[in-house]
């Protein structure tokens, strides 16, 4: 193996595997005229546009010169400077008539630091945004200066991002503003495909940034076996997530029957964890405690809720307990049939209205509860539900359309 062949992990070398690379020129809509990759590795995704697109010009950034060198040697056509993606001077592209240009990328996913010029990229691209969560993460710069610099043009952006873009909370504010302020045309989640010795699973992004805002995002999976398979093609919520473990459950979010939050269920989860409980020695409910019990009612301690105070969330009689995460914790409904006792934060307390108390805990045991469950809870190890997640959940047991 040549010097050029040794990929440096220090740098995020993960460069795409070429069934995905040609992907993401079959999803462009073109014919593009100008391709631009920030972090062009041996510029995979460069040389899958050229291939589509004959003409196109195609410009590629680096920072190491023997990624420039393998890409130059792979496609005399590629025009690569070496240089920082996040500031080299973006290339003047050639200027015809009716111009498409495609900013695409696989950036290095990495943590960086919260530099001046990475938060700088990122208020332009997603304003209003407080959180500061994406200026430690070099993939997000990218995506942001990828955004700004294709805007400027009215251009196309294809990135390829880690999955927890389209998934996670910490990043719901960006997919937000994303949507709000960007017609986002395309999430495929990525499955299947390894790049090189990372498991980290990749989400595409398509965005015309000739579009001020999102109408209509094809929400779909890909895997080199299967292909491409769409799971939703239309509208999203500003809340909604975007990858497709989410949307293949969506038939199960439209049975048209209300949501717990709708029928004015309350979800509260316990405010300290189980260790700090021992140190308060307090005697709480847990997950463990969850596990524990063989039928579908709890008897709790026979204290009153004065011996308690404000820093205590307490589970009741009538209360319905529920884990709110684990890798294997029972994730059945358990009823408090009397007593008290505060629950740690891994517990949710599920409050339901007399009126709908019943169903709320037919649609726990729901045959389609697992499956709504697998949808909405991250994590592949460690699964959790959370209390919005919860509050959106469908009262399955009174819809007629299911199970
Ligand atoms: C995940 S690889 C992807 C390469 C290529 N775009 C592909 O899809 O195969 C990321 C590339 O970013 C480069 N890189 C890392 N930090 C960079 C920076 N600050 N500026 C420019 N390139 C950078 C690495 O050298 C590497 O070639």
């Amino acid at each position: 193996m040549g010097r050029a062949d040794k990929f440096k992990d220090t740098l995020g070398q993960h460069m795409t595997p070429e069934p995905v690379a040609k992907l993401i020129a079959s999803e462009l809509r073109g014919p593009i005229t100008s391709a631009v990759d920030l972090a062009v590795g041996d510029g995979a995704l460069l040389l899958a546009i050229a291939r589509r697109w004959r003409q196109a010009s195609l410009h590629g950034i680096d920072c190491d010169e023997l990624r420039i060198i393998r890409a130059k040697a792979a496609d005399g056509r590629l025009r690569l400077r070496l240089g920082d993606g996040l500031s080299t001077r973006f290339p003047a592209l050639r200027q015809v008539p009716r111009r498409r240009i495609a900013v695409v990328g696989n950036p290095p996913f990495l943590s960086t630091r919260a530099t001046n010029e990475n938060r700088a990229w990122l208020d332009a691209a997603f304003v209003g945004v407080e959180s500061r969560h994406g200026v430690r993460r070099l993939e997000m710069a990218f995506l942001a200066r990828a955004l700004v610099e294709a805007r400027k043009r009215q251009g196309l952006v294809a990135m390829l991002m880690p999955s927890p873009f389209a998934s996670g909370v910490l990043y719901g504010p960006y997919r937000r503003a994303l949507l709000a302020q960007y017609g986002v045309v395309k999430v495929i989640s990525i499955e299947g495909t390894r790049f090189r010795d990372t498991e980290a699973s990749t989400v595409l992004l398509i965005i015309d940034t000739a579009l001020s805002s999102t109408t209509n995002v094809e929400i779909s999976r890909y895997s080199p076996m299967e292909g491409k398979t769409v799971l939703h093609s239309g509208s999203v919520a500003d809340d909604d997530r975007l990858d497709a473990r989410y949307w293949s459950a969506a038939g199960l979010r439209l049975t048209g029957a209300p949501t717990l939050g709708e029928c004015g269920v309350d979800v509260t989860r316990g405010r300290y964890c189980k260790a700090d409980a021992n140190r308060m020695k307090r005697a709480v409910l847990h997950t463990t405690d969850l596990c524990r019990v063989s039928g579908p009612s709890i008897e709790l301690h026979p204290l009153s809720v004065d011996d308690f105070d404000d820093a205590d969330v307490l589970a009741e009689a009538g209360d319905i307990l529920l884990s709110r995460t684990g890798t294997r914790v029972r994730w059945e409904p358990v009823e408090v049939k009397r007593g008290v006792a505060p629950i740690t934060d891994h517990v949710l307390r599920i409050r339901a209205p007399e009126s709908v108390r019943r169903q709320v805990i037919e649609s726990f045991m729901h045959p389609a509860f697992p499956a709504w469950l697998a949808s909405v809870t991250k994590g592949v190890c460690v699964s959790v539900v959370t209390k919005q997640e919860l509050l959106k959940m469908p009262l399955f047991a009174a819809s007629t359309g299911l199970g």
